[in-house]
Order: C-alpha cells, then structure tokens, then sequence
C-alpha cells in the first residue's frame, strides 16, 4: 500500500524524505516521488522528483537536490489503484502551483474531474488523486485563502483520503488531512520541526511526541508550528522498534495481514458499489456479451479464490463455470472456445503456470481477464481486462488478505454479470449488495476467536492428520484451510467436501484423526451435520467452527451470527487463519518464510 512522509525544518529535507521512504518499503510500492521547497526564496519554487520502480531510481535523480537547501518536502511511495504505474502517476501531484500526495481512493473523482475540466484544469494523470490538488487551486483561486480551500477541497471529497498538501500561495505551510488510512503527525526534537508518516516507522528515533490521526481530523503546520483543525486529536510515543513498527506491533506479517483484511477489503470495494449496483471501471457489460462459460485457471490459494467464485458465478450469474489449476490445464490439450471468458486470479501476477495458461487462452482468441494484485505484472500486461484487488503488498509467504480481496472482487464480478444477464431480481440484488457492505464487520478478528484458536492449539501439535470439512463455497473454504494449515505447520491437512468423506476418507477415522468442520447456520447446515455425526460415530476427534453449538464436537470455536454464508465464510476464513497460525507458532515454525515455499513461483 501506498505510504506518505513530509517534513518541515532544518533538517535535510531531501534526505529526510527518502530515508522516510526507504522506511515504508516494506509495504511495497511500484514507483515513488518528493516535491521539496524552500519557503526563504522569493520565488518559492517548489522541485519534484518522480522515478518508476526501486527507491534508487528516485535517489539517483535527487543526488543533486540533496546537496540544496530545501526546507519543507512531501514524498510518497505508490502502489498503483488507478491508473498504471507510470512516472505521469506518480505522486507528488501537481496543478499549476500545488502539490499533493494522497494514500487512499477519491469515489467520486470522476465528477469532480469533469466539472473541473470544464471550469479549464488541465489533468496529466490517469489517478484519482489528481482531482485533489485541482479542487484545491480551484477554491484558492476564488478565495485567495489556501487554509480555507483546504478545507473546502476535504469537503468536497468522498472515500478515502490521507493527504498532505504544499502549495506556492503559502510556500511556509503543509496542509494535512486523514480519512481512511493513517496518517501519523509528530513534533520533531528540533525547535520548529515536524514530521509526517503514514506509519511510525520513519518516525523512529527522529519524532518526539505524535498524534495517530483519527478520521476526519486535519490541520496545518505553518513554520513547523502543527495546528489542528478540530479538538479531536491526543499526542502519544512512538514504539521504540522499528521491526515491531513495521509489522504495526504484530508479531508476524501473516498476523498483521490477517487483522489488515477488513480494512483492506474497503478498500477493494471502494467505488466499485454504486447506486445500488456493482461499477468496475476496468470492464464494461460487453465483457459478457457473447459469453456461455467462464473458465477460471489460478494456483494455490488463488485457485481456492477461483472455486469458491464458480458457485457464486452459477447461482447468481447463471453462466457455466469451471476451474482449473493452472499447471494442469496448460499440458490436457484443453478445448478452448472463444464463447468462454478466460478468468485468471493471482496475487503476484507472476505464477509461471497460470501466466501461460493465460497466453494459452490468448492464442486461442479468447476474452481474457485477470484479478490481480499488482498492477503492471506480467498478467495485468497480458489480459485484456485487469481488475485490481487492491491488497497491498503481502509479506506473509502464507497468503491470507489476497485471497479475501480476490473472493470479494469475484463476488461483485458474479453480481455484475448476474445484473448485465439480467439473472437477478432487484430485491435479491440489493440483499447481495447489503451482505458485501457487511464485510469488512465478518473480517475482524475478535479477541473471543482469537484467544480459543491459541488456546485449542496445543491439542493439534500431534496426530496422523487433518481433515477440513465443508460444503459448496464452504468446500473451497476447508481446502484453503488445510492448505493454510500445511504450508506454516507442516502437519497433514486435506480439505474434503463433507458429503464426500463416507465415499473413502472416513476409513482414516479414529481419535488421532482432527476434523476441522465448517458449519455456517445460512447454508446446507443439516446436510454437514449428518456428515459430522458420521464422523463423531467413528470416534474422530471433531472441532467445529460455527454459530450454533453443536452436542458432538470435541472443541468449538464460536462464529458471530450473520445473515449471509458468505459473511460466515469470511469470518471462518479468519478463523482458519488464526488457527493455522497458532499451531505453527506453538511448533516453534517460521510463521512468515515457511520451509521451502516461495512468495511467487516463477518456475513450472
Ligand atoms: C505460491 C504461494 C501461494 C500462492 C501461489 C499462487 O505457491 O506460496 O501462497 O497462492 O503461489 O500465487 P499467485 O501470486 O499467482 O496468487
């Protein structure tokens, strides 16, 4: 995800900024930027820097800079959202005497695009965040007050936005704002310095007191004197480590990225559920047309995001699904029709077999689209379509918030074709569109769910294995259990459709065989049950991840009632994650690089 620095003093700005920078690495980015000025010089001209790709790009443009006496700077790492990752997208933005930099996304840009547009701003970007600084010169132009056309600017603005803004009209100010992702202000140890920072990181050992901004609190540094907008707002310290910043006081990345989905899945749904219905900008309803049969090709836990989708993609859109893993279906001679929309899903965008099976279905003349998380990847470069899923970066070997953000886009891409086919009625629709506002509150982890995964941990440490167990979407969710389980704990774990189990597995039933059962309350309950008492009756040893308490299990970890599966889905996800996670830690494993696994699988 994207991160912001700025700073005011005496300080090397230029240095401070990239220093800063190189602090937020870590959350990934793809290209990266600084405007810097100084406020002493009658002209006040303000300098910016833009590079693609690594941070040594952006230092070898600066080397110049470096050596200038600038005394007050914004700079940000991007991780594209909209538009691709190109210099011209770049943050700092630029009107005709403003700069900003902005984490987060503007819902409605396009409106305020036109009306600007109209009213003569001229825009070079293809981002949302270009609208900000454009909105600002706007209201400054009118008002000749830049404090109030801050303010006004922040008024006129919807979704998410964590700003900083330097402008000519007042060369000694940076204007701030957070809605959505932090922000963080501190006072620096120097008389007349402060320092901003999307996380603490960059802070450390350099800030003194700070202020995690809340949302909707904003304000003003003028000569390094910080002053709020409103009364909402409490100076704090900084962590003392930067490792522990880094992961945000988590004691692993998969840790942070599993309590990061139910923020980030706002994120992946920002925009993108308008007037009661599903908008991408990246597709239109042609995308459909002509269309009788998708086919999803992906690997490892993004193939479990693509079959969970297939029921979503019959039941609501009424089109044949079927899904492959990759690196199968490259060498089966598969027969490809071009009345088949060709959907691959990665999280890198990188994985060799589901890129090839991409370029496969090219060839052969079929529409192709990727859900991915990196834009400007090998397979966003391929596809015809790419929709973004807006993760941010994913440190944890083990994949958690990808495949949340994947699940979510494809279930508003089953609802968009349902609505361009004409497959769904109004009611069930808005029903749809309410459980999908209702996600991110399935996605928390709650301390009651967390605290019995730690505490059930140490009775799974043994065994001769695992066995997840679900039915339909929850199917997908048992094999992307097991999978979790495998790839951190090195036990034996499989995902099984619960029906399935009396047809072989359950031969392997006895006391030292765990069963892992999903049993959503809005979704073939009965059915799974009788396939738990099954299991119960051959003495397996029965841990039940549900709403409803259930008279034969061993061990149970109470689920939140929701009214929609999918809801249930995604806080079982959460509570596979968690469950995984413990068992390793209590192994003693390395939660985030596991024995021989790789992050993205560049190799057949
Ligand atoms: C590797 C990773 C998995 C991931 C799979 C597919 O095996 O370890 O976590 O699910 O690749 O990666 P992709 O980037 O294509 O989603």
């Amino acid at each position: 995800m994207c991160g912001i620095v700025g700073y005011v003093g005496k300080k090397n700005t230029v240095e401070f900024l990239l220093n800063g920078l190189k602090e937020l690495e870590y959350r990934g980015y793809d290209s990266a930027g600084i405007a810097v000025l100084n406020e002493k010089n009658s002209d006040s001209n303000i300098e910016v820097y833009k590079a693609l790709g690594k941070l040594v790009n952006l230092e070898e443009k600066t080397s110049e800079a470096i050596k200038n006496d600038f005394n007050l700077g914004i700079g940000h790492t991007r991780w594209a959202t909209h538009g691709k990752p190109t210099e011209l997208n770049a943050h700092p933005h630029l009107g005709e005497y403003s700069y900003v930099v902005h984490n987060g996304i503007i819902e409605n840009y396009k409106e305020l695009k036109d009306e600007l547009m109209q009213k003569g701003h001229k825009f070079v970007s293809q981002t949302d965040t270009e609208v900000i600084v454009h909105l600002f010169e706007n209201f400054n132009n009118q008002l000749n007050d830049p404090t109030i056309a801050f303010k006004k600017t922040i008024e006129n603005l919807e979704g998410a936005f964590s700003i900083l803004l330097i402008s000519k009209a007042d060369p000694s100010k940076i204007f701030f704002f957070k809605h959505g992702s932090p922000l963080i202000v501190a006072k620096g140890k120097d008389e007349g310095e402060a320092l901003f920072a999307s996380s603490d990181a960059p802070l450390i050992g350099l800030a003194g007191d700070v202020v995690y901004l809340e949302d909707g609190v904003g304000g003003v540094v003028t000569n390094g004197e910080i002053e709020f907008f409103s009364d909402d707002y409490k100076w704090s310290t900084l962590p003392a480590s930067k490792q522990y910043a880094q992961k945000d006081g988590y004691r692993f990345f998969m840790e942070k990225e599993i309590h990061e989905q139910s923020t980030v899945v706002v994120d992946t749904m920002m925009g993108r559920i308008k007037d009661n219905a599903i908008n991408f900008d990246e597709i239109d309803e042609s995308i459909i047309e002509g269309i009788n049969e998708i086919k999803i090709c992906a690997c490892g836990t993004s193939y479990h995001a693509g079959l969970t989708a297939s029921y979503l993609f019959e039941r609501l859109s009424k089109v044949k699904c079927n899904v492959e893993i990759a690196s199968e279906f490259r060498y089966k001679e598969p027969l490809l029709t071009k009345d088949t929309l060709f959907i691959v899903i990665s999280q890198s965008g990188e994985t060799a077999d589901t890129l090839e099976a991409l370029k496969m279905a090219k060839e052969a003349g079929l529409k192709t689209l990727v859900v991915c998380n990196v834009d400007n990847s090998s397979m966003t470069r391929t596809a015809d379509f790419s929709i973004l899923t807006r993760a941010g970066i994913e440190k944890g070997v083990a994949s958690t918030k990808a495949f949340t953000t994947q699940t979510v886009v494809l279930w508003m891409l089953a609802l968009y074709f349902a609505k361009a086919k004409n497959t769904i009625s109004e009611n069930k629709m808005q029903e749809e569109l309410h459980a999908l506002r209702e996600v991110p509150k399935s996605l928390v982890v709650y301390d009651f769910i967390h605290e019995k995964c730690k505490r059930l941990s140490k009775r799974y440490l043994h065994g001769h294995g695992f066995f997840f167990i679900g039915r339909d979407v929850f199917y997908p969710l048992a094999l992307e259990g097991a999978l979790k389980l495998k790839e951190i704990s090195y036990l034996h774990a499989e995902g099984y459709p619960a029906g399935e189990m009396k047809h072989g597995p359950i031969a392997l039933a006895d006391p030292e065989l765990f069963t892992i059962a999903l049993m959503p309350e809005n979704l073939l309950y009965d059915k799974i049950k009788s396939n738990v008492e099954e299991l119960s009756a051959r003495d397996s040893t029965i841990c039940t991840i549900s709403p409803i308490p259930f008279e034969l299990s061993d061990d149970y970890i109470r689920t939140n009632k929701f009214d929609h599966y999918m809801l249930e889905f995604f806080e079982m996800l959460v509570a596979v994650q968690l469950l995984s996670m413990e068992i390793s830690v209590r192994l003693g494993n390395d939660v985030d690089m596991p024995r021989n696994l790789a992050k993205s699988v560049t190799v057949e």
